[in-house]
C-alpha cells in the first residue's frame, strides 16, 4: 500500500467515525479541501496523521467543535457569485413565475445559509421582480445550517458596511413609505 493509499483511508475512516460518533456526514464533500482543512487542525494539536487525529478525538471531544469550525467555514457574502445570482435573476425567476398561477405562493430554500446573506439576497431579488407588496403575500425564504451560531448572526441580521457594499445602491435605500 503507498502511502498517500494509507493517508487516503485513514481519512475515510475518520469521516466515517465522524458520522458515527457526531452524526455529522462529511463524506459528500470534496476531498481536496476536506484534507487541507483537517490537516490544518491537527497541526493545532500537534499531529500528523488522520488515524492519530481520530484516537485523539476519542479522548479530547472537546476537539470536535475546532474540528466542524474549521471544516464549516461560513464564507458567504450578499450576492457572492455574481454569475449564479445573474442567471437566477434573469433565467429561473421569470421561469418560475411563468409556470406558477398568478397567487400561488413561492417557496425557497437556503440550504447552508451560514450567516444570512444568501437568504437576504434571494428576498432583495424577489422582491425587486415581484415588488414588495407581492413578495410580501407571495414568497417564504427558509435558511438553515449546520453551524448554530451562524445562524444566530444570520436571525440578527447586523452587517457591517462592508458587509453590505455589494449590494446594488438602490436596494440600500430604505423603500419609502
Ligand atoms: C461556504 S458557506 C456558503 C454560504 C452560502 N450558501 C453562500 O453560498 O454564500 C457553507 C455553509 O454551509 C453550511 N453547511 C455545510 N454543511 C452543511 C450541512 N450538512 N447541513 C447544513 N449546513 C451545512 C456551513 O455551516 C456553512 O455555513
Amino acid at each position: 500500500m503507498t502511502e498517500n493509499n494509507a493517508d487516503d483511508r485513514s481519512l475515510e475512516a475518520l469521516l466515517e467515525y465522524l458520522k458515527q460518533s457526531r452524526g455529522f456526514d462529511f463524506t459528500g464533500y470534496k476531498r481536496a479541501s476536506l484534507k487541507r482543512r483537517i490537516r490544518k487542525q491537527m497541526q493545532s494539536c500537534n499531529i500528523e496523521n488522520f488515524s492519530d487525529y481520530l484516537d485523539y478525538l476519542e479522548v479530547h471531544p472537546e476537539e470536535y467543535l475546532p474540528l466542524f469550525n474549521t471544516i464549516l467555514i461560513n464564507v458567504t457574502a450578499f450576492f457572492r457569485d455574481k454569475k449564479a445570482w445573474n442567471y437566477l435573476e434573469r433565467q429561473t425567476i421569470p421561469h418560475i413565475l411563468r409556470e406558477k398561477s398568478e397567487n400561488s405562493p413561492i417557496r425557497i430554500w437556503s440550504a447552508g445559509c451560514a450567516s444570512g446573506e444568501e437568504a437576504y439576497t434571494l428576498a432583495m431579488i424577489l422582491a425587486k421582480t415581484l415588488g414588495v407588496e407581492k413578495f410580501r403575500d407571495l414568497v417564504k425564504i427558509y435558511a438553515t445550517d449546520i453551524d448554530e451560531e451562524a445562524l444566530t448572526e444570520a436571525r440578527h441580521a447586523t452587517y457591517s458596511i462592508k458587509d453590505v457594499q455589494p449590494i446594488p445602491e438602490e436596494m440600500r435605500e430604505e423603500p419609502s413609505q
